[in-house]
């Protein structure tokens, strides 16, 4: 039987009578690698900001290890053990790949502190073990600044795996990744679920089919179905409210951009 790490109750979070978030309960198994999709503006962010302890919520409970987490701040969330990544990548440019995994290793340091640390051999050993899970055992003495946007996506992964969360929040992972990057993410994030517990929010449904998990579909706030991505699929009302509409295949997607001219 698996142990349940987190549970949501009775969330609700407006923005001036706006209601972005509305989940009546969510739960997540240790060790479990949920998928949340859903259209634009659907709440997916609201709800990985209310978690980190970013966003207040006007209502509900998120109960993680016995505290609840709508009660305590950004830096109490962090050492309960949740790790977030938010969507775009913010790495430090001009450091090695090495001093920015190193820096995340040293959260409680100052910044210029940590950088003249005499590392022990465990503490170097960890960080190219990371590296390694990440995908960027060889890159380790490159500048940030030169890495592709999928590799600065894994490295920022890799700073937050070093804090050894429980529970990571990644905030599309995939977007603005190639074929090939994208594929490569998503065996990253099954290895990291093996250690952790993951919420990842996805538009990508390629992504989606890949990690094969269980999906929540978050739509005008709500809950609008849970399940295998199969079912969701065939879900009239996520058919309706989702899928038939932009956020389709890779292919689809294209598509729909070359359609429309952009090439965003
Ligand atoms: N700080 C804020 N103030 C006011 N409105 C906000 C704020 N943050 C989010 N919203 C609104 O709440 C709704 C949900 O936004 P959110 O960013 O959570 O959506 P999302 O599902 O992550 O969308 P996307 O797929 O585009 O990233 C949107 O209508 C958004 O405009
Ligand atoms: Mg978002």
């Amino acid at each position: 039987m698996s142990k349940r790490i987190l549970a949501v109750e009775e969330l609700m979070v407006s923005f001036d009578g706006f209601k972005a978030l509305d989940i009546a309960y969510f739960e997540l198994e240790e060790k479990e690698l949920r998928v949340v999709i859903g259209p634009n503006g659907a709440g997916k962010t609201t709800f990985m900001d209310v978690l980190c302890g970013k966003t207040k919520p006007q209502t509900g409970t998120a109960m993680m290890d016995g505290r609840d987490l709508v009660k305590m701040n950004e830096q109490q969330i962090v050492e309960l053990g949740v790790g977030r990544k938010f969507q775009t990548p913010s790495v430090f440019g001009s450091l090695s790949v090495f001093d920015n995994l190193l820096l995340a290793f040293k959260t409680d340091r100052k910044v210029w502190r940590s950088l003249f640390y005499t590392l022990t051999p465990p503490a170097k050993a960890r960080i190219e073990e990371v590296a390694e899970t990440v995908g960027l055992k060889d890159a380790l003495p490159m500048q940030a600044a030169y890495l592709s946007h999928g590799q600065k996506q894994w490295l920022e992964i890799g700073m937050l795996i070093l804090q050894d969360p429980k529970l990571l929040l990644i905030d599309e992972p995939a977007a603005g990744m190639t074929d090939e990057e994208t594929a490569k993410t998503g065996r990253l994030l099954l290895e990291l679920a093996n250690k952790h517990s993951i919420i990842v929010i996805e538009h990508d449904m390629e992504f989606v089919k890949q990690l094969a998990r269980k999906v929540t579909v978050l739509c005008e706030g709500k809950i609008l179905t849970e399940g295998p991505i199969e079912k969701v699929q065939e879900d009239p009302q996520v058919i309706e409210r989702y899928l038939g509409r932009s956020h389709g295949t890779r292919a689809e997607k294209a598509v729909a951009l070359a359609g429309s001219g952009s090439h965003g």
